[in-house]
């Protein structure tokens, strides 16, 4: 028998969220998380990294601290002139090298060590400044620098502002794999500016697309739709549809972390595309592909795997699979086969507790969770997608 649980738009509280206002072309979007110990503001607005952060600052803070990659600090440290203005020598600058491959405890450690040499105590602030990465390893220093100071996101990717940024989750890896040490630590606030995007590569912005179609894939047949109608316009990056997009994506964001924090329930449909996905990463060591299109690539797996288990309409199916191709193509997966991803499954299996859980579409905007789904079922739909 599977063991399912059914995930509707319905069954989660609305009344977190502030409404969007849209003038004209120009999207400014204050939502909230809020959950049973938090409630914090997570913006999306052109112009808000230059115009709103200071205020977001706690004015007592004793030292600021930019937790920030050096490529990221020179094309947009300029932003951020309004704060170094304001916090003078309270403030420090802290490269973080970037990759996923210094992603891990000793550069945490490195961050903790460079804070305290430079007069941090616990009513410091970081923000974090930059893509996944770095929002996961600021967001983590800030969890575990004297217990806990406060982090204020400010993702400077796509994936990091629909994703990674927001909902508390930080960490590390570990050798043995992805975010394996880490803590829930919420941020006091996510600055969400769209405008920074326009210096990433193309590549970087399909990847967080992705992300962001996964959304309306679990949640938001609006936002599916809009997708679905205009690849070209989002991927030009016009505010009218790009920023709507983003702006969506986060609201589902909020939603979904304010009714499950710590991903009791609900918070596992965000993982759609993703059993699959980290498996691809995995196997190809961490360095083929970026996040999203190994998520991309997931995704189409597991629709695959939901027409097969006729939790969805093959026609649905191929809806979901003609947006993941309009945002472009993934890179060649030439070499990987549908057995080397059984074996990370059932490798996973044994580190997850005998159980991989599959999220299904049920259709556009809803899902099914699944777990005990038969082998010969996901090697065909990893076939299928390869
Ligand atoms: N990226 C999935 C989550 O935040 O739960």
């Amino acid at each position: 028998m599977f063991f399912s649980v059914i995930l509707r738009r319905e069954s989660i509280r609305l009344d977190s969220i502030l409404i969007a206002e849209c003038h004209n072309e120009k999207v400014s979007t204050h939502y909230f998380v809020e959950t049973s110990q938090v409630r914090y503001p997570v913006m999306v607005e052109r112009g808000a990294i230059e115009q709103k952060l200071t205020e977001l600052i706690p004015a007592k803070a004793h030292r600021l601290f930019i937790i920030t990659e050096e490529s990221v600090w020179k094309l947009h440290g300029h932003r951020l002139a309004a704060v170094t203005n304001a916090f003078g020598d309270r403030l420090r600058i802290l490269h973080f090298p970037g990759g996923e491959s210094r992603k891990r405890l000793a550069e945490v450690e490195a961050l903790a060590d460079q804070m305290l040499a430079a007069g941090g105590d616990r009513s410091s602030v970081v923000i974090g400044f930059g893509g996944g990465i770095v929002t996961d390893v600021a967001g983590f220093a800030a969890a575990v620098f004297m217990r806990g100071i406060p982090v204020i996101q400010v993702p400077t990717t796509l994936l990091a502002q629909v994703d990674a940024a927001v909902g508390g989750k930080t960490g590390v890896n570990l050798v043995g794999g992805k975010n394996l040490v880490g803590s829930f630590h919420q941020p006091i606030a996510v600055v969400i500016d769209p405008e920074v995007l326009g210096t990433l590569a193309m590549r970087e912005v399909r990847a967080g697309l992705y992300e962001v179609l996964k959304h309306g894939v679990i949640r938001s047949p609006e936002l599916f739709a809009m997708m679905e109608e205009h690849p070209l316009k989002i991927l030009a990056q016009e505010a009218a549809y790009f920023d709507k997009a983003i702006a969506e994506s986060v609201r589902i964001k909020c939603e979904v972390v304010s009714a499950d924090e710590k991903e009791g329930d609900l918070r596992r449909i965000l993982n759609f595309g993703h059993t699959i996905g980290h498996a691809l990463e995995a196997e190809t060591r961490y360095s083929l592909l970026l996040h999203g299109e190994a998520v991309a690539f997931g995704m189409r797996a597991a629709t695959h795997l939901a027409v097969r288990l006729s939790t969805l309409a093959p026609e649905t199916g191929t809806r979901i699979n003609e947006a993941i191709e309009a945002y472009g193509e993934i890179p060649s997966l030439a070499g990987v086969t549908a057995e080397a991803l059984m074996a990370r499954l059932i490798s996973d299996k044994k580190t997850v507790g005998g159980h991989v859980h599959f999220v299904l579409p049920t259709e556009i905007g809803a899902t099914v969770i699944r777990s005990n789904v038969p082998d010969d079922a996901i090697r065909a739909s990893i076939e299928a997608a390869l």
